[in-house]
C-alpha cells in the first residue's frame, strides 16, 4: 500500500516522521511523494498554539473530496492523524468525517497493524482505530530513522517533558521525560558518519535535562563531539534551569560543538515567570546569559518569548522590553499567548489580554528585536566566519547557502564546494535574518 506522510510542528515531529517512515517501509509499505498516489494519508500534527490546530483542520477539509473519490473507487481510504494534536484530542478528532485513525507520538510501532486494521474493513462499517497511550519508556530504540539526505541528522536523546510550564501542552502530548542510553546514542552517531552526515543535532523536549545511568548532558555532548567524522554538534531545545558550568565549559572547549544556545525566556517579568512556572527569575536569567558569554565568548544566544499571558500588564511588557535590551539576543521567536485546553493556565487564569493588545505587544517586541538583530549582524560585516555548505538556495539563483556556527543563514555566490564542507567566508552584507558572504581571495604565491 502507498502512504503519503505530511509533517507539521517542531524538529521532534520531523524526527518522529523519520521513525514512522522506517516503521512503515520495514513493514512493506511504500512512501510516495504525491498524495494522489496514496491509499493512506498520514498527518503528523502539532498542538502548541491554536493556529497549529487551525492549520490541520484546514488541511483536513481539503481532503474531503479525495476521501469521497477514493472510497468510491477503491472502497477504502485511510486518513491517520498522528502527533501531538492526535494525543491531545484523541476521540474528539476521530469524530471528524475525514479521519479514521488517531495515533499518538508513543504508538508509532503499532502503525502497520493499525493501518491494516482500518484499511481491510468495509467502508460501510466505517471502522476507526485509536492508539494514543503515552509511554514512560518508548524511545524508539532499535528503529533506524529513515532520514532525508542533507548535512544534518536529528538524533533524539530524550523524549517528554516534566516541567509543566503552565501555558504549555507538551507535557500532556509527549508525556514523561525519558533518556536513551549513552551507548545507543553513540552507536547511532557512528553509523551516521558512515552514512555521510557531517552534523548531528541532539533533540529533546528538554534536551539538557538528559540523564541516563549517571551520564549528564555535558558528558553526552562531549562524547558525541568526539566521534570521528562529526564536524558539528548542535542541540535543541534546552531549558534555562539546566546549564551547569561543566556544560558551558564543554561547549566552550570543544571546537565541534556549535557556539549557539537557544535559551527560551518567555517573559521578563518575575510575576509572570512565576505564574508560568518557569522556575527562574529575571535576574537569574540575566546572570545566566552573562555567565554563558563569559565562558563562551562569541556565543550566539536566541530565545522564545510569549506576549499576552493572562494578567500581563504594560508594566510586565516593559520589563520584557528592558530585558531584551539588556541581554541583546541574536534573534527571538515571539508568540502571542494561546490558551491550550487542559493546561494549568487554562484552568487557573482566564485568557484576559485582548487580542488587539497582544498584537500591539508582539509588534513592539518584533520591532525591537529586528533592530537588535540587524545591528548584531551588521557588526559582522568584514569578519570571516566558517560556514557549513548546505546547497544551492532557491531564493537566489547562482547562490549557495549554509549555516554559521551561531546558526545564522549565510548566502554566497555559488562555489564548487559540496554540501557538508566547512568553508571560510568574508561577510559583505547583512539583514535581520541573513548574512551575505564571499569566498576569500587567497593571494597566489609565485616562486621567483
Ligand atoms: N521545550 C521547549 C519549548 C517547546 S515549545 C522549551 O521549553 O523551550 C516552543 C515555544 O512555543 C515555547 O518556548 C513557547 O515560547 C511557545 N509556546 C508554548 N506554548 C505556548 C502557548 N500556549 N502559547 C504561545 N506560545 C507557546
Ligand atoms: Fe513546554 Fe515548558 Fe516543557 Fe518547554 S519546558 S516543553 S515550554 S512545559
Ligand atoms: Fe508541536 Fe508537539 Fe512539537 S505540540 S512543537 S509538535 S512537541
Amino acid at each position: 500500500m502507498n502512504v503519503f506522510l505530511e509533517t507539521y510542528g517542531c524538529q521532534m515531529n520531523i524526527s518522529d516522521s523519520e521513525v514512522i517512515r522506517s516503521v512503515l517501509s520495514n513493514a512493506g509499505y511504500t512512501l510516495v511523494p504525491v498524495i494522489d498516489q496514496a491509499q493512506v494519508v498520514l498527518i503528523n500534527t502539532c498542538a502548541i498554539r491554536e493556529n497549529a490546530h487551525r492549520k490541520i483542520y484546514g488541511r483536513l477539509d481539503t481532503l474531503r473530496p479525495l476521501r469521497k473519490k477514493m472510497q468510491q473507487e477503491k472502497g477504502h481510504f485511510v486518513v491517520g492523524l498522528l502527533g501531538c494534536m492526535a494525543q491531545n484530542l484523541k476521540e474528539t478528532i476521530l469524530k471528524h468525517p475525514v479521519v479514521n485513525m488517531v495515533v499518538g507520538p508513543d504508538n508509532y510501532r503499532a502503525l502497520p497493524e493499525l493501518i491494516a486494521k482500518v484499511s481491510e474493513t468495509d467502508t460501510n462499517k466505517n471502522l476507526q482505530v485509536i492508539d494514543a497511550d503515552l509511554s514512560e519508556y518508548e524511545t524508539y530504540q532499535g528503529i533506524d530513522p529513515n532520514r532525508f539526505d542533507g548535512v544534518n541528522a536529528w538524533v533524539v536523546i530524550m523524549r517528554g517533558c516534566d516541567n509543566f510550564c503552565t501555558f504549555c501542552v507538551v507535557p500532556y502530548t509527549r508525556g514523561r521525560e525519558r533518556s536513551r542510553a549513552l551507548d545507543d546514542i553513540l552507536g547511532e552517531v557512528h553509523a551516521l558518519v558512515l552514512q555521510g552526515f557531517q552534523q548531528v543535532t541532539l533533540l529533546g523536549q528538554n534536551v539538557n535535562s538528559y540523564q541516563a545511568n549517571g551520564i549528564s548532558f555535558a558528558d553526552l555532548i562531549l562524547e558525541v563531539a568526539n566521534v570521528p567524522g562529526i564536524e558539528r554538534v548542535r542541540f535543541t531545545s534546552p531549558h534555562p534551569k539546566d546549564f551547569p558550568e561543566p556544560l558551558l565549559e564543554a561547549i566552550a572547549i570543544h571546537p565541534n560543538i556549535c557556539k549557539h544556545i537557544h535559551l527560551p525566556l518567555q517573559s521578563g517579568s518575575d510575576r509572570i515567570l512565576e505564574l508560568m512556572n518557569r522556575t527562574y527569575t529575571k535576574n537569574e536569567f540575566i546572570q545566566l546569559t552573562q555567565k554563558i558569554r563569559q565562558i563562551i565568548p562569541n556565543i550566539s544566544i536566541t530565545t522564545d518569548i510569549i506576549v499576552g499571558f493572562p494578567t500581563e500588564t504594560e508594566a510586565d511588557q516593559q520589563e520584557t522590553i528592558d530585558l531584551i535590551k539588556t541581554v541583546e539576543f541574536d534573534s527571538a521567536y515571539i508568540f502571542k499567548y494561546s490558551e491550550r485546553k487542559g493546561t494549568i493556565a487554562s484552568k487557573k487564569y482566564p485568557d484576559d489580554v485582548p487580542p488587539e493588545v497582544k498584537t500591539r505587544r508582539i509588534v513592539a517586541l518584533f520591532d525591537l528585536q529586528h533592530e537588535i538583530s540587524l545591528n548584531k549582524n551588521q557588526a559582522k560585516i568584514g569578519s570571516t566566519i566558517n560556514v557549513m555548505v548546505e546547497g544551492e538556495t532557491d531564493k537566489r539563483p547562482g547562490f549557495q547557502m549554509g549555516k554559521s556556527d551561531g546558526n545564522m543563514t549565510v548566502i554566497f555566490p555559488s562555489t564548487p564546494h559540496l554540501p557538508g564542507e566547512l568553508i571560510p567566508l568574508e561577510i559583505k552584507n547583512a539583514t535581520t535574518a541573513t548574512l551575505l558572504g564571499q569566498t576569500l581571495t587567497i593571494p597566489v604565491l609565485t616562486q621567483t
